[in-house]
């Protein structure tokens, strides 16, 4: 069945490039972002293998833990994470999950047989601190992630979980920000004064 928005990530124990990774245990309390890719040694991978260990910071600042899976072996991660580095100019520091025999593959439904029978699609899921998924994504072996916009929805979901805010469509750190009708006026005016409200559903404020 596939895993949607807030079910329970599926705790699991797998081999990694750094040894052996009980995921759930390795989340704690923090955020965290498990994301696939088709195969190691293959260009486009690279670069987003690259693009995530040089935002690896980023994501570390928000409290959050990332780490890569595909069905390559651990001796592969590792012989991989250099080339990465001397190509990418970034090391990879986070796990690299080793998925030969594809059971987190499975588990997370990363495997999408119309497209390939034996590598992963490019997944991601981002899991709040309550293990539960609060984003996924899905894109082509084509077509490379924008790991800008990972860390933008996680800035997103971080400031909902805060704040009982929403995000409009392009936002960026800075800019106006959406007041959810979980929210009632009385409680606007006293959280965030001087809102403004365009139509009763349509209710803006300054970021916090
Ligand atoms: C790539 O990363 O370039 C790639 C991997 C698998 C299939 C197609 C492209």
């Amino acid at each position: 069945m596939t895993l949607q928005i807030g079910d329970l990530a599926p705790d699991f124990t797998a081999e990694s490039a750094t040894g052996e990774l009980r995921f759930h245990e390795w989340l704690g309390e923090s955020w965290g972002i498990l994301f696939s890719h088709p195969a190691d040694f293959t260009p486009v991978c690279t670069t987003e293998l690259g693009a995530a260990a040089r935002l690896e910071p980023e994501f570390a600042r928000r409290d959050t833990k990332i780490a890569a899976v595909s069905v390559d072996s651990a001796k592969n991660h590792r012989t991989w994470a250099k080339d990465i580095a001397e190509t990418q100019g970034a090391q990879v520091n986070f796990p690299m999950i080793a998925d030969s025999d594809r059971s987190v593959a499975d588990l997370y439904g990363m495997i999408h047989p119309n497209a390939s029978d034996t590598a992963t699609v490019r997944t991601v899921f981002v899991i709040g601190p309550d293990k539960k998924i609060k984003l996924t994504m899905t894109y082509p072996a084509s077509t490379g992630r924008n790991f800008a916009e990972i860390l933008r929805v996680l800035d997103s979901l971080q400031l909902t979980a805060q704040h009982q805010l929403a995000t409009p469509a392009d936002w960026q750190q800075g800019q106006e920000v959406v007041i959810t009708a979980a929210v009632s006026e009385e409680e606007a005016a006293i959280r965030f004064p001087g809102y403004r409200t365009v139509r009763p559903y349509l209710r803006l404020t300054d970021q916090p």
